[in-house]
């Protein structure tokens, strides 16, 4: 049983099934269209979206400018997982991206779970776009003086919460008292979170030659005016000499780049992280890209870069134009800035709102295209039912899957809330990425081949462990009381990182998942002591995992729900018709 569990598939069987598709069904045909180019923009597509205009307004309130310093760490674990993903996007090159490496390394329960927990990436968080998305097109409508209904424009969720908790929103209330009955039923629903789902899934089921010239055009526009939000309100800044926010005082008066200490910059982490979100997205279209094992992990890297940089500026300039304290509750940071009781630059706010539009639309373009090509991965192997490898014979597009898909992230839009699965998205992708950097410490080595990217092998035997030693030492030196409090369990109940109370130095959250990241570093320094494991990878792991610590323990209990039912399923199904089950 264990052992058939942890069955692996090996990467030539990977490539072979991929190149004659699965006849039984379905002939294989995806077209293979994309440039480097092409997966560079798809990249920008994904990433930049309603982590940077619509979630990054609570970041900055919860870590003040040194929120900047996150985006620099994210940036860092997300570059690493990118060698990562592009050491597999070369060596297998098919669409079922992370579901596959971990297929590869790991075996079919780790695949499974990945394939199970990039639901969470690729759709759940699309749902979450899809909200940000309905929020700018009716503010930006607002502007125009078009005006739909309160109840129209947010979730029944939203509004409930709202009323129960005796929330100043007007909006939330308005829609609850306003919203006609049906029978004893509150007509409360996302129009336009609904709306454009539906639009995306139509134009997904329409083929990847539309899409992509769709989407290319969108993310052109986008650079532009995020550019041009980074170039104004960076000039305004300097002009109006506002860099003193750079440096604000937290409410006991201590002026500091990180008003609410470390912790606060880390309890921003869910919606940092999910602005990076995205990157990875690239490696499902090895089967559409024209030379996937040059191409794909120079995508992925072009793209990453770009947008790493592009998040640091705005960063600097969002937390240096206004106090971050002002940041409460602000769902349009970008625009926020430019208001009248900020910077006042009327049309400018107006162009955030459309830019916001085109950018969250190509987020969910890229998306939706991803979820139904790691199902037919998964369907190939006989994790799921046949019919989702079921290629469109005029389209040529995976036609079942993207409707699934499609209602997987309609349905949903109906009855649940952005903050949640806002972090719902961001845990999930991040034990994915942390499992796909694991994995390539797992494969065998390989000469390097010519015109295929390979990750450089740097011996981290030594190397590695003095990372862990040098840091655990840095975290008890940078803050006295690092280790007593990691394990005083009453203290963690106690920091409000968003209260401006913790302190600069507090580094230390008592919190069972440090403890555990600790204890996974000092293993694997052990392990590479003895296996030479190479140090980019485990620096991919060791930076992913970090970034778990910062998320909460209600975040973690819905995660390991989530996957308790995808063990349950798999049980049920997968693993009696896993193809490597009936081949035995
Ligand atoms: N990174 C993507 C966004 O911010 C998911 O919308």
């Amino acid at each position: 049983m264990a052992n058939s569990l942890f069955r692996r598939k090996t990467i030539d069987s990977i490539l072979k099934d991929a190149e004659k598709g699965d006849t039984e069904v379905h002939p294989h045909a995806l077209t293979r269209v994309l440039t480097v180019r092409d997966l560079t923009f798809f990249g920008i597509a994904a990433i930049i979206g309603a982590g940077s205009f619509s979630s990054l307004g609570e970041a900055v309130f919860r870590g003040g400018p040194g929120v900047v310093l996150l985006f620099v760490i994210t940036g860092i674990a997300c570059a690493f997982t990118a060698l990562c993903y592009s050491e597999f996007a070369s060596r297998i090159p098919v669409a079922g991206s992370a579901y596959t490496y971990a297929y590869a390394s790991f075996g079919e329960l780790f695949a499974w779970i990945i394939g199970w927990a990039l639901i969470m990436e690729y759709s759940i968080g699309n749902i979450y776009v899809a909200f940000s998305w309905s929020d700018y097109f009716t503010s930006f409508l607002d502007k125009v003086n078009i005006h739909i209904p309160d109840y129209l424009t947010c979730s029944y969720a939203e509004a409930h919460k709202a009323v129960l908790n005796n929330s100043p929103n007007e909006e939330l209330i308005n829609a609850w008292n306003s919203a006609p009955m049906l029978g004893s039923l509150k007509i409360i629903l996302d129009l336009p979170a609904i709306v454009i789902n539906l639009l995306i899934t139509y134009l997904v089921y329409r083929g990847i030659k539309e899409s992509r010239n769709f989407s290319n055009v969108m993310v052109i526009l986008k650079l532009a005016i995020v550019a041009l939000v980074i170039l104004v309100g960076g000039s305004l800044l300097f002009s109006h000499g506002l860099t003193f926010n750079w440096t604000p005082a937290n409410d006991e008066g201590v002026k500091s780049f990180m008003p609410n200490g470390f912790g606060g910059v880390m309890s921003a982490v869910a919606g940092v992280f999910f602005a990076y979100i995205g990157f990875d997205a690239v490696s499902v279209l090895a089967e559409e890209s024209r030379n996937p094992q040059r191409d794909l992990p120079r995508g992925m890297i072009y793209s990453l870069v770009i947008c790493t940089v592009v998040y640091i500026l705005l960063a600097l300039v969002l937390t240096g134009t206004v106090h971050y304290q002002k940041f409460e509750g602000v769902g349009d940071p970008l625009a926020f800035i430019f208001e009248s009781q900020n910077l006042n630059v009327g049309w400018m706010q107006l162009l955030v709102s459309i830019c916001a539009v085109i950018a969250m639309t190509s987020v969910l373009l890229v998306f939706q295209m991803g979820q139904p090509r790691i199902w037919m991965s998964m369907s190939r192997d006989g994790l799921l039912p046949p019919v989702f490898q079921k290629i469109h014979h005029k389209f040529k597009t995976p036609s079942f899957a993207t409707i699934v898909t499609g209602l997987v992230v309609g349905v949903p839009i109906l009855f649940t809330e952005k903050t949640f699965v806002l972090d719902f998205t961001s845990i999930a992708t991040l034990f994915a990425f942390a499992l796909v950097c694991g994995g390539v410490l797992l494969i065998p080595r390989k000469e390097k081949q010519a015109g295929k990217f390979q990750i450089p092998y740097v011996n981290g035997q030594f190397v590695y462990p003095l990372i862990i030693a040098v840091s655990l030492f840095l975290f008890a030196v940078l803050s006295k009381n690092y280790f007593t409090n990691l394990f005083d369990f009453d203290y963690s109940a106690n920091v409000d990182y968003t209260a401006g109370k913790a302190s600069f130095m507090d580094l230390a959250t008592p919190n069972i998942s440090i403890i555990i990241f600790w204890l996974i570093c000092i293993t694997l320094a052990i392990a590479t002591i003895i296996k030479k494991y190479s140090l980019i990878p485990l620096m991919g792991v060791t930076t992913c995992l970090y970034l778990l610590t910062g998320m909460t323990k209600s975040n973690w209990a819905w995660f390991l729900g989530w996957l308790a039912v995808g063990l349950i399923l798999y049980a049920l199904y997968g693993y009696n018709k896993s193809k490597l089950a009936i081949k035995k």
